[in-house]
């Protein structure tokens, strides 16, 4: 009832506004860190769009979850500064020791991986951020840490 309730105030503040769908996602995902099924729900209604075209959208966008995120999240920098410095290397790194694929979440629930693209960073390439904490000039043992970390 709160997910629901706490939409719908986000729908109102949104409603007047021309193509209101994608900041209300937006901003509901900040509230929630995500978009629970209840939420999407109020949103299609509150819109009055189809559940199906809301569930589209939120599932179009990678920006957009649908499922709770690890209490971790590793956003591993993909963009052209880093790639140049074997940001390929951690990101293959990342996906092999943690088993998972972009923009998945462990079953453990300790971590989700994520490709961002440019952390700001280039200077210090390569770059990742984990949770809200920059790490650049990645080597081996600096990133064996951060994985070490991420999955508790
Ligand atoms: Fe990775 Fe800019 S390219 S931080």
């Amino acid at each position: 009832a709160r997910i629901a309730e706490q939409t719908r105030l986000v729908v109102e503040r949104h409603a007047t506004t021309e193509g209101p769908l994608l900041p209300i996602l937006h901003e509901v995902q900040e509230e929630f860190g995500w978009l629970p099924p209840a939420a999407l729900r109020t949103i299609a209604e509150g819109l009055n769009l189809g559940r199906a075209e809301v569930h589209g959208v939120a599932t179009f966008y990678h920006d957009f979850r649908t499922e709770p995120a690890g209490r971790h999240r590793l956003k591993i920098c993909r963009a052209e500064a880093c790639q140049a410095m074997g940001g390929e290397r951690i990101a293959e790194r990342a996906r092999a020791e943690l088993g998972l694929d972009w923009h998945e979440t462990a079953a453990d629930g300790s971590v989700t991986l994520e490709p961002v693209y440019c952390l700001g960073l280039c200077a210090c390439a390569p770059a990742a951020m984990v949770d809200d904490r920059l790490e650049g000039r990645l080597d081996a043992d600096r990133f064996a840490r951060i994985l070490a970390e991420v999955r508790t």
